[in-house]
């Protein structure tokens, strides 16, 4: 045994020391060289490559590992280790630690750094991977060191191991002979983009995705001679433009979605033959698409979606032989469809909803027979489609043309003769179907989305058997019957119909129901008791019908329930105590019944309530006053109003309403249909701009934090405390018989944009710091007994005479009444609220952790798309779905704003 073996014993022995592992099938009793992942050189005996990759290697590369004695090693590749990660983690290693007794982590220097002696010492390296480990921290600028390097893979180390200017900027010079270079993951906001233009004219594949570059990335870097691959994926505040002339002729992959290139495609772009690849989907390029695809006779994918493209589809697109993935959705293209199409025979998803793309849907679309996924929804689409040319898709699995308000289904002729043994979904809503079509008797569909169509008449029995979901929410026609009673479902949607008639108990022997959804409907009858018994339903929703008699008190055990939404019906009796066990509930919305209770204390003491509505309703006595401190912990809306509460306000509850004010959350759900499930974690991300902000967030996510009391009969003064709920977007305390001054803490609020205090017995001035509320819009302080002036600055100059009307000491602007300055004070003027600095920040910090708290807004397709491994078209499934399970239910609860 040489020398060198000996370096790569000690080696193996300095890892499995520590950690009990063998590098596998490294026998010492024969010639190292012909280990595996060993490479010596023939004549001298050296070790030159070492190839562990994928080994389950754990630990820290100390500067004394007996590695850096292989002085001749010209490739090694550690990737795909946990050289600096954390053990615990990585827990897919574990397993082949059969013989696993004792695990000492002590002294071993597990701070994921890299020692600079790797470097230092290996100077002979051309290929280096250390792609996939558990490293941090700063690269040492001694990698520049590594002037014969070729390839250099340092991609996805973690989210911390980060390139400094200076370091890169040495590497980018030094590093000439540089071929390949994947730094993707690490962190390069500190890296000047024009270092790029000191890269080796000699690389073939540069890869930064998600490196934080921002600034303009240079041009030239397309021009690299030699490049074939360009991955720029996922740097946000990345900017910059494509070439106009000189690609790099040889490119073959693009990557640059959710970057922020500008400017039109050039036509150059159709210089790029050797392209197999694009993605430019997420950024803001805009003008037509050059009809310059003739010559790009390799390309297989190509994705330009969510960018500001206008003007008609080109049709050069549509000659491209070997494409299988086309996505050109959610842009502004227009215009009809080429009439006649003869190659994508191997595209297998057409992506293009969310266009203007209009005209008859051509026959040569379906004669497209390795499409598995096709998506046109809204566009401006005509024309019908029939069983006999879906029949052709005989690989079709996803079928969505929904929001082409022209496109129809025939149903006539022999339908039943054809069958979609892959059709898996169908969502054709807000279309021209006229009458079920049974050709979908014959396939296995899971979920088929006809709402919003022209369809009359029942569903019979067999129409709606053999799927997992049906969503039938045809709220323009006429279909008139009662539920009818199917195969077991999960889901069972059948709003914003006319059925009538009573629910039988029978729908409880879908003992799996997750979903169940007859709101807006004319049912009649009670509720059926055993609805409660469900032990999965999370969502049960009847609001909007004529249900009378009690609320079942059957919730005993129901863990699941999440949102149980009965408001707008007839209901009478007590709101039911057993509800005290639905720990998950997060939404109850019982206004507009006929309930008689008291404000039950269990209530406050279900943790994940975040709605609670029983508006309308014939409540009556004092909210509790002897509250715990965790109760009502996860409120956001609470709207008793229209009831005969009476009594003071409990300062505790106020106090208590801690999700009015800021909370930080995650929140995840995890979603489940047929045979998939999908975990999801929604992220709060916040946009701090100006008033745009609000708006787009209650564009998605239609919430917004709000209490209503009004119409009651509640008294005695408005605790100081209410200051505290410093997310409040909407207050109304109106017709009550509230007395004393209106609290100076109103001040607080900064977040109001709705505050009705009048009708009530408020007496004293108006508060000059209420003039800090600059989202205000809507100011009702009429019919009070309030005196002296108003106050002025900020949103109080916009308000007229009705905010003070009815208020006989008040005066000044804008009412006719002037003030005596009898006390010699000049009217109010506005007060900076002074709050750990300055307004600004405190104001923001406000603002955001408002939107925040339990706010869902961002669903990150890349995230699911990496842990699942799932189709496009599933996550986009999924997405759909959420959409339908979580923005529907407080779109119909939306708080009125007055
Ligand atoms: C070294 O020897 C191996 C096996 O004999 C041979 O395949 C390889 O081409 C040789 N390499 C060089 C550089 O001569
Ligand atoms: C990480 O470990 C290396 C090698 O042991 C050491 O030189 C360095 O100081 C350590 N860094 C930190 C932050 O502990
Ligand atoms: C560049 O590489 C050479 C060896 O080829 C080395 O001597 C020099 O120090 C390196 N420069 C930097 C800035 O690392
Ligand atoms: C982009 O810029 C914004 C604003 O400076 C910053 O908050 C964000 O973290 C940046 N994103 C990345 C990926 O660097
Ligand atoms: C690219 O195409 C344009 C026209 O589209 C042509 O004028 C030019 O010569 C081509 N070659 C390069 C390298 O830009
Ligand atoms: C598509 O290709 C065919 C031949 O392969 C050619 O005849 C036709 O002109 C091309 N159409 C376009 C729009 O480039
Ligand atoms: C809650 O459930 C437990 C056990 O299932 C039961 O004993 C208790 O009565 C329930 N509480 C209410 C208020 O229904
Ligand atoms: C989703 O989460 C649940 C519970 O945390 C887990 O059991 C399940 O395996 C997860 N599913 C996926 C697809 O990750
Ligand atoms: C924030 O909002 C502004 C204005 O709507 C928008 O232009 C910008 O892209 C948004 N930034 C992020 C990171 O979403």
């Amino acid at each position: 045994m040489g020398i060198f073996c000996l370096v790569l014993v000690i080696l193996q022995l300095s890892w499995s020391t520590y950690l009990k592992i063998d590098v596998e099938s490294w026998n010492k009793s024969i010639d190292c060289c012909s280990w595996e992942g060993v490479e010596c050189d023939n004549v001298t005996g050296h070790v030159i490559g070492l190839d562990l990759s994928h080994s389950c290697l754990v630990g820290s590369l100390f500067a004394n590992n007996s590695l850096f004695q292989l002085h001749n090693l010209q490739w090694l590749d550690l990737s795909s280790n946990y050289l600096g990660g954390s053990l615990l983690e990585n827990t897919s290693c574990l397993f082949r630690f059969h013989g696993l007794q004792r695990l000492n982590l002590a002294d071993n220097g597990f701070n994921g750094t890299i020692s600079s002696k790797l470097f230092s010492q290996l100077v002979s390296l051309t290929h280096l991977n250390l792609s996939n480990n558990g490293f941090y921290g700063l690269i040492p600028h001694q990698i520049s060191l590594l002037s014969s390097l070729v390839s250099l893979d340092l991609s996805f180390y973690s989210y911390e191991s980060r390139f400094d200017g200076q370091g890169f900027d040495m590497l980018a010079r030094n590093l000439t002979k540089l071929r390949n270079l994947a730094l993707d993951d690490v962190d390069m906001s500190d890296v000047a983009l024009t270092s790029f233009l000191n890269l080796s004219s000699s690389l073939e594949h540069l890869s930064l995705s998600e490196c934080k570059l921002h600034g303009e990335f240079p041009t030239q870097v397309f021009q690299l001679p030699n490049l074939k691959v360009l991955d720029l994926r996922e740097n946000e505040n990345l900017t910059g433009y494509l070439p106009n002339t000189n690609w790099s002729s040889g490119l073959e992959l693009l990557y640059l979605s959710n970057c922020g290139f500008r400017g039109s495609i050039p036509a150059s772009f159709g210089n790029l033959t050797q392209i197999i690849s694009v993605d430019l989907s997420k950024n803001s390029l805009e003008g037509q698409i050059p009809d310059v695809f003739g010559n790009l006779r390799k390309l297989t994918s190509l994705s330009i979606s969510s960018c500001n493209l206008s003007g008609p589809l080109p049709i050069t697109i549509f000659n491209l032989t070997k494409i299988t993935f086309l996505d050109l959705s959610n842009n502004h293209l227009e215009g009809p469809f080429p009439n006649h199409v003869s190659e994508l025979q191997f595209l297998e998803e057409l992506r293009l909803y969310d266009n203007s793309i209009s005209g008859g849907v051509p026959s040569w679309l379906f004669d497209l027979v390795s499409l598995t996924s096709l998506d046109l929804s809204s566009n401006n689409l005509s024309g019908v489609i029939k069983p006999d040319m879906l029949s052709k898709l005989t690989s079709l699995m996803f079928l969505v043309v929904s929001s082409n308000s022209l496109l129809s289904l025939s149903t006539s002729g022999n339908d039943l003769n054809y069958s979609f043994p892959q059709l898996t979904t169908v969502r054709f809503s807000g279309g021209r179907v006229r009458q079920f079509p049974s050709f979908f008797r014959t396939s296995n569909l899971e979920q088929l989305d006809l709402s919003n169509n022209m369809i009359s008449g029942g569903i019979s029995k067999w129409e709606a058997e053999g799927w997992e979901g049906l969503r039938w929410t045809n709220s323009l026609n006429l279909l008139e019957s009662s539920i009818p009673i199917l195969k077991e479902l999960e889901q069972f949607i059948i709003s914003e119909n006319k059925l009538t008639g009573n629910v039988p108990s029978s729908i409880c022997n879908w003992s799996s129901l997750v979903l169940l959804d007859l709101s807006e409907n004319s049912l009649s009858g009670t509720i059926p008791d055993c609805l409660g018994n469900l032990s999965y339903l999370e969502t049960l929703d009847l609001e909007m019908n004529n249900f009378i008699g009690k609320i079942p008190n059957s919730f005993v055990n129901n863990s699941e329930l999440r949102h149980l939404l009965l408001n707008d019906n007839q209901l009478e009796g007590l709101v039911p105590s057993s509800l005290a066990n639905t720990t998950s509930l997060e939404l109850l919305n019982l206004g507009n019944n006929k309930l008689t209770d008291r404000f039950s204390g269990w209530l406050a003491s279900l943790s994940s309530l975040e709605v609670l509505i029983l508006r309308f309703n014939r409540l009556y006595g004092s909210l509790p006053h002897s509250i715990a401190s965790s109760n009502f912990s996860a409120l956001r809306i609470i709207d008793l109003s229209a009831n005969e509460f009476t009594g003071t306000l409990p300062t505790k509850l106020l106090r208590n309403l801690r999700a009015m004010k800021p909370r930080e959350r995650v929140t995840s759900y995890s979603i489940v249909f047929g045979a998939f499930e999908l975990n999801i974690t929604f992220e709060n991300h916040v946009n701090v701009t100006t008033k745009r902000l609000e708006m787009e967030l209650r564009k998605t996510y239609d919430i917004f934090i709000s209490m209503d009391l009004s119409n009651n009969q509640f008294s005695g003064e408005i605790p100081e405390d209410v200051g505290q709920l410093i997310s409040l977007q909407m207050l109304n305390f109106s017709h009550n018989n509230f007395t004393g001054p209106i609290p100076t803490s109103f001040g607080n609020l900064v977040a109001l944009e709705s505050l009705d205090l009048s009708s009530n017995k408020f007496n004293g001035g108006i508060p000059s710091q209420v003039t800090n509320l600059t989202f205000l819009e809507v100011l009702n302080l009429s019919n009070n007994n309030l005196v002296g002036p108003i106050p002025h600055g900020n949103q109080f100059d916009t308000f007229d005479n009705d905010s003070y009307s009815g208020n006989l000491g008040l005066c000044g602007l804008p009412l006719s009444k002037q003030c005596v300055n009898h006390r010699g004070l000049d009217p109010p003027s506005p007060l900076v609220v002074e709050h750990e600095g300055s307004k600004i920040p405190f104001f923001w910090q406000v603002v955001m952790m408002g939107y925040g708290s339990g706010v869902v807004i961002g669903l990150s397709l890349g995230y699911i798309v990496f842990t699942t491994g799932r189709p496009w078209w599933f996550v986009r499934k999924v997405e759909r779905d959420w959409q339908y399970n979580f923005t529907k239910w407080v779109q119909r609860n939306k708080v009125r704003r007055n």
